[in-house]
């Protein structure tokens, strides 16, 4: 879900309903804001996206110099008018707004339905509203006072921002678990789930930390933690452009994204890689330099597209670095007792930083004495926070749903990882390093190269755009390519799909293959080649429809195929940068054809905050 907040002598609600619509991609089911001033308070909300709240504003009364609002993506309670955020408490003198999940709210809702306290909606959060209160009123504290001990007895993640009409000078916000931005300015404050609402009024921002409340008004701020330490507030500085949350001509976020990668496969290598010294350096996790030589394995934790990034980690990894890797999706990994030692390194591999699942894996992990190396695009994410060290992708922000330009980058630092491993452990020597980095040097380019099929795999997509099920395969670092294709597929344009090691389709897969069938194959020349061509033949003898990302120049696949599509020739290693761009724009061309929403897929969200 997207937060955000205002308090400044401006029109709080312009600036809300602007910074919700950049936070959309948080999710976007239902939206609310409520604004007040002295005299009024005033909360709209509506099931849907942001702009039906706006229609559905348009004649009211707006006015108020606080704000805030809130784009919700459902946990407890569908989505409806009625679920949406703000929620109020009894005497409808608090409001609040709330990412994450009360666990413990039934319990809470229990005890204060005995006390009389009636419920709008069937969120945890209105549970918290109202607890809130019912100690104000029970040990006659102040406000914040009153939300510190609600909050002591909350078991969950929040980041919560909370309203008093009877205070119209100030906001109330708190954390844990769930990010929360404090963007300062002159004579106003913002808040925001990310830093996204903000960078278009001011650079100077304050994450605040877990367990931290803070009360803020138009030029002044009190930051306490849970036990009621008094912090001091740490400002930084943004080094975000407002361009990089525009779509800069394209029709979608998501067609943009697939379009920069060249500049952000070039940016996350920039100042890492000196292809003739044949070096890798990486300043995010060099302390951890002498740990890399006598590591027993590495563990991978992630969740969906990063998931995925990591399998082509375990690849690489292992083959240059000689290290065993494991990869785990990060739900599955924190509820196992897995074997975990303090010779272990986890990398945790997250887009927004924010996934808790991959949180809590990490949380684990470092409980048992693991390394933590976090592989984040957000800056400041709550990811690199708890990590012990880390490597930025630096690809930008990412607002399309679907993961592009992320998934290509933290494919790029994974590749970098590997050779870094290497490097200390001595399993790549100079030269061998100098000649794989001035291949991959030669990658952005190359991803431009295959850039140019858009406008064939746009007509392949007319072909291929009313199928129910397409399969991908590959093999090596082809099949995680084939995992992504697949999962990209389905998220955006809500065809079922299915990615598979090309040699496993023979145990199951190749039952589904008909004449309406798509199977989409990485054929590419390198090692696996002649194999994937006896798949190919499979399945056309079979009838299925095949189309094949082949290397430049092939006329063997394109013989027996029903479409090729080219990408550069590069070494193996760096196949995964290539082979992924044109099922991007394959899928991205099909869920356009099909009339689905690109950026904002149905039930998706882009940061997925709760477990
Ligand atoms: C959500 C997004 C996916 C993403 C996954 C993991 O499901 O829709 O695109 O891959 O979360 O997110 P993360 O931010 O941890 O990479």
């Amino acid at each position: 879900c997207g937060i955000v907040g205002y308090i400044g002598s401006r029109d709080a609600w312009p600036i809300v309903l602007k910074g919700l619509k950049r936070l959309e991609y948080r999710g976007y089911d239902s939206a609310g804001i409520a604004v007040m001033d002295s005299f009024s308070q005033k909360i709209y909300k509506k099931a849907g996206k942001v702009n039906v709240l706006e229609d559905f504003a348009k004649e009211l009364d707006c006015s108020g110099n606080v704000g805030m609002g809130h784009t919700r993506w459902a946990t407890h309670g569908h989505p409806s008018d009625r679920n949406s955020h703000p929620h109020t408490s009894n005497s409808g003198n608090l409001s609040i707004i709330h990412n994450g999940i009360i666990e413990n709210y039934a319990t809470l809702k229990e005890e204060l339905l005995n006390r009389g306290h009636q419920f709008a909606s069937e969120t945890d959060t209105e549970v918290l509203i109202h607890l809130i209160e019912e100690i104000q009123s029970i040990e006659g504290t102040d406000l914040l006072e009153s939300i510190r001990l609600a909050l002591n007895e909350v078991v969950g993640a929040y980041a919560i921002v909370v309203m008093d009409k009877n205070q119209p000078d100030r906001l109330y916000v708190a954390r844990k678990g769930s990010p929360l931005v404090i963007g300062v300015g002159n004579g106003e404050h913002f808040v925001a789930s990310d830093a996204t609402p903000i960078i278009e009024y001011t650079k100077n921002v304050i994450y605040l930390n877990d367990n931290e409340i803070a009360v803020i008004n138009k030029d002044e701020l009190l930051i306490k933690r849970l036990d009621n330490v008094i912090q001091t507030p740490t400002i930084q500085e943004l080094n975000m452009k407002l361009e990089m949350l525009e779509k800069g001509g394209y029709e979608h976020f998501m067609l943009k994204e697939i379009f920069e990668q060249p500049r952000s496969i070039r940016d996350c290598m920039r100042g890492r890689m000196y292809p003739e010294l044949g070096k890798v350096q990486l300043g995010g996790i060099k302390e951890f330099a002498n740990k890399l030589k006598n590591i027993d394995r590495i563990i991978i934790v992630a969740c969906g597209t990063s998931w995925h990034a990591g399998l082509v980690g375990e690849y690489l990894i292992e083959d240059y670095a000689r290290i065993p890797v494991e990869v785990e999706y990060a739900s599955e990994f924190r509820y196992r007792n897995p074997i975990i030692t303090e010779k272990d390194v986890v990398i945790a591999i997250s887009q927004s930083g924010e996934t808790a699942d991959t949180m809590a894996a990490i949380e684990m992990a470092k409980d048992k004495g693991a390394t933590i190396f976090g592989i984040c695009n957000v800056a400041g994410a709550s990811i690199p926070r708890i990590s012990d060290a880390g490597v930025y992708t630096h690809a930008g922000p990412e607002i399309g749903v679907a993961s592009t330009k992320a998934f290509t980058a933290q494919v790029t630092v994974l590749t970098l990882i590997a050779f870094y491993m290497a490097q200390q452990r001595g399993t790549l020597g100079t030269a061998e390093l100098t000649e794989l980095l001035t291949a991959l040097d030669e990658i952005p380019d190359k991803v431009s190269l295959a850039l140019e099929s858009n406008e064939l795999i746009k007509y392949i997509a007319t072909e291929i755009k009313d199928a129910t099920n397409c399969l991908f395969l590959g093999r090596g670092c082809g099949f995680p390519v084939a995992l992504e294709g697949a999962l990209k597929l389905k998220e955006i344009s809500y065809i079922h799909a299915e990615g598979y090691p090309a040699a496993e389709m023979k145990h199951g897969p190749i039952a589904l293959i008909d004449e309406q069938m798509p199977v989409i194959f990485i054929a590419t020349k390198n090692s696996s080649y002649e194999k994937v061509i006896s798949n190919i033949q499979e399945v056309k003898a079979r009838k299925g429809i095949v189309i094949a990302i082949v290397t430049k120049g092939d006329r063997k696949v394109k013989d027996m195929v029903d479409y090729v599509i080219e990408i550069p020739d590069a070494n193996e290693t760096f196949l995964p940068l290539l082979a992924t761009i044109p099922l991007q724009l394959l899928s991205y061309h099909i869920a356009v054809m099909r009339g689905c929403n690109v950026d904002q897929p149905r039930n998706l969200a882009k940061s997925v905050t709760v477990e």
